[in-house]
């Protein structure tokens, strides 16, 4: 798995392809579909994560990021200047500890190797509630890299996540960003006991 100092050097660097510089349209679009602001969310390998954002500035009260990498974290910090709904947590995904109601899934799963995947979706199990969701977006491009992002097929995601989740919803997603039209899978998957 690439650490932290890959991670950090990656932000540092600013070699951050990923980085929409905004919240996506998609997980917008799944934000502003949950009534409940009480709702407890978890984004992991959050980065700069313009989507906690945009959930502070909604009046969503039960929020939880965590990264490995400490500079995107510091950029959300002096971005929400001095907000106290909203847990900010340099950590690793496989060790953190606590109960939700939906974790926010976008390009996460893709900066693991894919022998974490399944890994991921154990622990994502372990962080839900029983009915809780993942929500989000999977890349399901090839990719001929040794680098991030680890791509999957619609098939092999659901052939992993079955195991532990029914799957609600998965399919191509219709408001990606335009570089990323045709590439992505709106997913929603709910905890299955
Ligand atoms: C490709 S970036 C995506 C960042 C963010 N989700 C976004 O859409 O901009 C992957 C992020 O996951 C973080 N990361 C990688 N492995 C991690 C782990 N095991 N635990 C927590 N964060 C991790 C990296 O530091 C990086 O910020």
């Amino acid at each position: 798995m690439h650490g932290t100092d890959y991670w950090e050097e990656r932000y540092v660097n600013k070699a951050t392809g990923w980085d929409l510089g905004d919240v996506s349209q998609p997980l917008k679009g799944i934000i502003d579909s949950i009534e409940n602001k009480k709702c407890r969310i978890l984004i992991p390998g959050a980065g700069n994560s313009f989507e906690a954002e945009y959930l502070i500035r909604n009046g969503f009260s039960e929020v939880t990021v965590l990264d490995l990498a400490a500079t995107p974290l510091l950029q959300l910090k002096k971005r929400l200047k001095h907000r106290e709904n909203i847990k900010i947590l340099q950590e690793n995904f496989f060790d953190h500890i606590g109960t939700y109601d939906l974790i926010l899934e976008q390009t996460f799963l893709c900066a693991l190797e894919s022998r974490f995947r399944e890994s991921y979706i154990i622990k994502s199990h372990e962080l839900l509630k029983k009915d809780g969701f993942i929500e989000g977006v999977l890349f399901d491009f090839k990719s001929q890299s040794n680098e991030p992002p680890y791509t999957a097929s619609i098939k092999e995601y659901k052939d992993l996540f079955q195991k532990r989740f029914e799957i609600v919803k998965m399919e191509p997603c219709l408001n990606s960003e335009h570089s990323r039209n045709g590439k992505e899978l709106i997913i929603k998957m709910k905890r299955n006991d």
